[in-house]
């Protein structure tokens, strides 16, 4: 038995067969979120928004309860929460509502090379649509942004910064807080890509003066094809809608058309009631688990698991040296074994950790490697777990003859 009390939470881990570290790619679902898929289609399954009986009611009532909690969880409004599939749609959104809409040849765009391309290559496609020109910030090779590097970057043309929260490579936590001042100071807007962050952080709206914040259901236990965007009333408001058709509208003439009020003027389309309703059994668990005790978990862990791998002259992580900055991402590379045979490797004992370029290919270019190992961790994993990795490296050397 796990000495940790959440792991029984979990279907997948009372099997016994996995010791789950990928959890930057997508995490596991307790009970109580795939409960709630089935409560859905079992009791209240109708096309949410549109019917006058008391199913649809009640779908609606369900969709708008998670908005409600989505909004909580972040410090936001629910008018100003916007359901997406994932955080690279929401992001995108942005970029084709905002961005498309808003800059001007010679404007610039201010990004990082440590970012995922969800929050790399719609910002492009919004240059190469406007005019505008992206410019790339560059970390330290801990992940930090020297004050010089960002004010070099920020500048008077500057008038969308698009910076991830969380790096999912490195594990540290970049400064949005201080960059969106500098953002603001030029009148830019702030797009934060919190996909690494809010399942492992209190992430507040207001606190980090983000315009725009994106994120992932499936990445905080919640179901797939569901996502957050949040978006600043005033800016949202004014922006175009996405996409067009059914439930975004409030009238429709052969003439010409007028818009819902927010956020159903982003919403087109059957809506993800069921992922909405999973989502918000997700935060509800998140809640109840809460921030200091996942941060405690994560952190122990990874300590341990930093601390084991440093015996290994073999074994290289990328990122902060302080264990306590990588938010449960420890990537890393094993002199003379490819990624993919770390991982596969891994697999013959029931290790899943990723392998690969963790879809930020300039930052793997940045760091001179092709790709690295990735373990990550959230609440539910354990010592042995961490101790079953630390055991496998070596055997993953003799293996590959070394
Ligand atoms: C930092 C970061 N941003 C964006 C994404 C994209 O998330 P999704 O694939 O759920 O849209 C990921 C996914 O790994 C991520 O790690």
């Amino acid at each position: 038995m796990s000495g940790n009390p959440f792991r029984n939470d979990f279907p997948v881990f009372r099997t016994g067969k996995y010791r789950y570290m990928d959890s930057a790619a997508t995490a596991q679902r307790p009970d109580s979120v795939i409960e709630a898929l089935k409560d859905y289609y079992e009791t209240m399954n109708a096309n949410p928004l549109r019917g006058l009986y008391e199913l649809s009611i009640k779908a609606t009532e369900g969709y708008e309860e998670s908005r409600r909690a989505a909004a909580q969880l972040i410090g936001a409004k629910p008018g100003e929460i916007i359901f997406t599939r994932n955080a690279t749609e929401s992001l995108n959104l942005v970029a084709y509502s905002y961005a498309m809409n808003f800059l001007e040849p010679g404007d610039e765009i201010v990004t990082t090379v440590m970012e995922h391309h969800s929050n790399m290559l719609p910002w492009r496609m919004a240059a190469e649509k406007t005019g505008a020109v992206v410019r790339y910030l560059t970390p330290l090779s801990d992940g930090t942004f020297t004050e010089e590097e960002l004010s070099l970057g920020i500048t008077d043309r500057t008038r969308l910064v698009a910076i991830g929260h969380v790096s999912n490579v490195l594990g540290c936590e970049n400064p949005v807080k201080r960059i969106a001042q500098m953002a603001h100071d030029k009148g830019a807007v702030v797009v934060v890509d919190a996909a690494q962050s809010v399942p492992h952080m209190k992430v507040d709206v207001n606190e980090l003066s983000a315009d725009f914040l994106a994120f992932s259901g499936h990445k905080l236990m919640g179901p797939f094809g569901i996502g957050v965007l949040f978006g600043k009333e005033e800016l949202l408001d004014k922006m175009p809608p996405f996409l067009r058709g059914g439930e975004m509208i409030e009238s429709v003439s052969l003439e010409g058309q007028t818009w819902a009020e927010l956020p159903h003027k982003f919403e087109a389309g059957t809506v993800n009631a069921a992922g909405a309703f999973g989502l918000k059994s997700a935060i509800d668990y998140l809640n109840r688990a809460g921030y200091e005790r996942i941060r405690e978990v994560e952190d122990t862990l990874t300590a341990r698991l930093m601390e084991g791998m440093s015996r290994f002259e073999y074994v290289h992580i990328q990122g902060p040296e302080d264990p306590y900055r990588h938010n449960g991402i420890v990537s890393f590379t094993i002199d003379g074994v490819h990624p993919h045979d770390i991982s596969s490797i891994l697999d013959g004992s029931g290790i899943n950790i990723r392998a690969g370029h963790h879809c930020a290919e300039p930052l793997m270019k940045y760091l001179k490697v092709q790709s690295t190992a990735r373990a990550s961790l959230y609440l539910y994993n354990d010592e042995e777990d961490v101790d079953a990795l630390l055991e496998a490296i070596p055997r993953v050397r003799r293996i590959m003859g070394l």
